[in-house]
């Protein structure tokens, strides 16, 4: 084995010892972060190059700050977002959302579909939108000013339109013409709080996690803006923590105007995000 391989392995279970829940790959990670190779790659790496860096991202990563803030970047579909203190890491979870949006708006009959993200954080949804639904316009509204000078930033040269305030009020010149809404909006019971991961509670913007005692408040008036924002026929994708599988598609099912409202798994089985549809053509 040659020395930086020998390095990531003790690195390894100096994270699992922090409770790190992917040690191997962080520590594969940040050897390939540091030397500027792919995790693949890291095999190519002479000893000679090995230096305290990688160490110094190491104890960083064991006292459970995010391993995209070490690297400063986060990788979603087929993007690579700038992040940092300051926005939410995106998810590999919210892919899966992500996924179904895409796969309705190409079934869709419309020629170029209107999007809207709302709580777009770093821009993540958005841009993989945009990117993989060629004739989409998409827009994206963000309320924190901290995370959406990351959203400007990663959505430089794109097709997005952001924009900067609330999305429970947002665009109301685009009322009743969307064709597809999405949101992976705040949704964390506050009384969940010591729950709550290290690198999330700690490291993520707090606006960005807790949404009032049963982590539902955003979403109930969610469906709201929703339905406002919706041509009649448009579709709605909102991601919630995986208690919430049975109560917002209750939130949907419970207001007028929705149909079809249904619940989605994720990749590990776990509830993970609720479908709408509004009524009408
Ligand atoms: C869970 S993060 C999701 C970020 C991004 N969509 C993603 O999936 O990575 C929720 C985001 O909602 C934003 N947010 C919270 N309340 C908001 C509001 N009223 N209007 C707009 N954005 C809001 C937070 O600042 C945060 O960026």
């Amino acid at each position: 084995m040659n020395l930086l391989l020998a390095e990531v392995a003790q690195a390894t279970l100096r994270l699992a010892d922090a409770g790190v829940p992917s040690p191997r790959f962080d520590a594969e990670e940040l050897a390939a972060f540091v030397h500027g190779v792919k995790r693949g790659t890291l095999h190519t790496v002479a000893d000679g190059d090995f230096d305290a860096r990688f160490w110094e991202a190491v104890a960083r990563r064991e006292a459970r700050e995010p391993l995209q803030h070490i690297t400063g970047r986060a990788f979603f579909r087929y993007l690579e977002l700038q992040v940092g203190p300051g926005v939410f890491v995106p998810r590999p979870e919210t892919e899966v959302v992500v996924g179904w949006a895409i796969d309705a708006l190409r079934a869709m009959d419309v020629a170029e579909p209107l999007v809207v993200d709302l709580c777009t954080g770093s821009g993540a949804i958005a841009l993989a939108v945009a990117q993989e639904v060629p004739r989409s316009v998409v827009h994206a509204v963000e309320l924190d000013p901290g995370a959406f000078r990351y959203a400007t930033r990663n959505a430089s040269g794109s097709r997005v339109v952001l924009h900067a305030g609330d999305a429970l009020t947002a665009l109301p010149e685009l009322d009743g013409t969307v064709d597809l809404v999405i949101s992976n909006p705040p949704y964390i019971p506050l009384e969940e709080r010591d729950e709550v991961a290290p690198e999330a509670r700690d490291h993520d913007p707090e606006m960005a996690l807790f949404s009032g005692p049963d982590g539902l408040d955003f979403i109930r008036v969610l469906s709201k803006t929703a339905y406002r924002l919706l041509r009649p026929g448009g579709l709605v994708v909102v991601e919630h923590a995986d208690t919430q599988g049975g109560a917002v598609p209750w939130i949907f099912n419970e207001e007028a105007g929705w149909v079809d409202a249904a619940d989605h798994r994720d990749l590990t089985n776990r509830p993970r995000y609720t479908t709408a549809r509004k009524e009408g053509a």
